[in-house]
């Protein structure tokens, strides 16, 4: 039976941040089972208790997980002494509920990276044996052949000597530079490393889809909103 504190249930919720929820509480503006709470520090049993916050439900299905459309130049890390994080970006509301990044993107890497609070969502979104595939589109220093789509489809020797699993390169009619790779593992900086093996060095990099969920094109770089239950869907859907 897993207990927990009642402050941390609401801000959980993402409705406040600690320090909010505890004047909420004082105020009285707190129910459990329809009476008034004081004590913020009282363990309730998960999901055994309709708590109300201003007199709305609050919701206390804790999993929650975000779209953000990373921009150049911060780090996929919850939090950094001296750089900005993709956390930086949430309102503290959102930060409150423990949000972090489902794998990461390089600083400057753009495009679609997930957040989340939960670990079993995020675990069975990177682990291998879900082959979960992500759509990157790369810029490259050079012209991309149908004999590099080739390499990549025989599984590529990075210069470490580290093999990939096959993977699809498809490559732009119009632009010889330009392609999309498909992967399904997560090696540190992979695709960087699968071109940089082929002698064709990325100069930019975006992330535009994992599994069958793509990046919402509405979101301007920087934006986020969450992810319904369909759009979790998608991302084991092939
Ligand atoms: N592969 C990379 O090389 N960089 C990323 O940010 C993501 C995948």
């Amino acid at each position: 039976m897993a207990m927990q504190r009642l402050d941390k249930i609401i801000c959980a919720a993402g409705l406040a941040t600690r320090s909010e929820v505890k004047k909420l509480i004082k105020s009285g503006a707190v129910a459990v089972d329809g009476v008034v709470a004081s004590d913020g520090g009282m363990k309730l049993e998960t999901g055994a208790h309709t708590i109300s916050c201003c007199g709305k439900p609050v919701n206390t299905d804790h999993s929650r997980c975000f779209m953000l459309n990373k921009p150049k130049g911060v780090l996929s890390a919850t939090e950094d002494r001296e750089q900005k994080t993709v956390l930086d970006l949430f309102s503290p509301e959102l930060r409150a509920l423990g949000l972090f990044p489902v794998g990461r993107l390089d600083k400057d890497t753009t495009g679609l990276l997930l957040l989340t609070n939960d670990g079993e969502l995020s675990h069975k979104i990177t682990s291998p044996r879900h082959s979960v595939v992500k759509c990157y589109e790369a810029l490259v220093d050079g012209e991309l052949t149908e004999q590099d789509a080739a390499s990549f489809a025989e599984g590529i020797e990075l210069r470490d000597g580290t093999k990939c699993l096959p993977a699809r390169l498809k490559l732009d009619p119009a632009e010889a530079s330009r392609a999309q790779v498909y992967i399904s593992e997560g090696k540190y900086h992979q695709v960087k490393r699968m071109l940089a093996a082929l002698g064709k060095p990325v100069l930019e990099l975006h992330r535009r889809s994992i599994g069958a969920l793509e990046l919402d094109l509405a979101l301007s770089p920087g934006e986020y909103r969450e992810l319904s239950d369909e759009e979790i869907e998608l991302l084991f859907t092939k």
